[in-house]
């Protein structure tokens, strides 16, 4: 349910120090913020110093030091541990630069999210040994982040089910699609859930085995047209019988006992 609360930002300082071979090396700062509350109150700051993929050291607000993680970053660990300006301005960051951002990237990204428009649909009707196929879909949500799952009677379902990824719409907003494979049994529920940031709590959306929308608007175009077809076929039927009656020439020909004239 936590889904999206782990927000983790690092604008990336990078310098690269080319040796003139095709292959390069590659250092980089990364400063991180990580929280999952929302009053910031388990705010983490971390600096990290990384050489290729290598971590050397990390100031973790947490700890309140920098800690080297190789030979090199234990020497640099040691000499920035003993600046008090250093020391100062590193613990300072977590209020003046995480919690500070934190709030601006929240109510500008975070807090913009857009709810998931969710259909369940039938992609194949059980038959033979064959089993049903289900399809759930999510449209137009931001942001992409989503868990899309499957619950028989409350439980969820892990086995034959597939899902694409989230596809980007190109304009901001997301869909994502899955499909569950099962064999139906009299009196289950089978819902689809879907959990995303614009949602307080997960969506739980219940399979109907009813018929479907599709197919019950077909069925109901087919009976209209049958009452119709039926109404319009009596109306002129009374209209073909009347109109016989109502011509006075028959009625003068009937009474004559001349042949009828139709
Ligand atoms: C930061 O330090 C705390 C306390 O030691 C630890 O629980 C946490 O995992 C550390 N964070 C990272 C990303 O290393």
């Amino acid at each position: 349910m936590s889904l999206l609360k782990l927000l983790i930002f690092h604008p990336i300082l990078m310098l690269s120090a080319f040796t003139g071979t095709a292959h390069g090396y590659y250092t980089y700062t990364m400063y991180d913020c990580v929280y999952s509350t929302s009053d910031y109150s388990d705010m983490v700051y971390l600096n990290s110093y990384s050489f290729n993929q290598v971590v050397d050291l990390q100031f973790n607000s947490s700890v309140g030091k920098y800690v080297g993680y190789t030979e090199q970053g234990v020497k640099f660990a040691e000499n920035f541990n003993k600046d008090p300006a250093i020391m100062q301005q590193q613990k300072a960051e977590v209020d003046r630069f995480c919690r500070h951002n934190a709030q601006i990237w929240d109510s500008a990204v975070r807090d913009k999210s857009v709810k998931p428009k969710i259909t369940l649909r039938s992609a194949r009707q059980a038959g033979g040994s064959r089993p049903a196929v289900l399809v759930c879909s999510a449209y137009e949500f931001y942001p992409k982040k989503i868990k899309v799952s499957w619950l028989r009677d409350g439980k969820e379902m892990t086995s034959d089910v597939t899902s694409t990824m989230e596809m980007a719409d190109g304009n901001w907003f997301y869909q994502i699609h899955s499909e569950l494979e099962y064999t139906p049994k009299s009196g289950e529920k089978i819902s689809c859930m879907v959990e995303h940031a614009s949602f307080s709590k997960p969506m739980i959306t219940d399979w109907d085995p009813s018929l479907p929308e599709g197919e019950r608007n077909k069925i109901a175009i087919g009976a209209s047209g049958l009452v119709l077809g039926i109404i319009i076929a009596a109306a002129g039927l009374i209209y073909y019988k009347k109109k016989l009656i109502l011509i006075p020439e028959c009625l003068f020909t009937l009474r004559s006992n001349s042949p009828p004239c139709w």
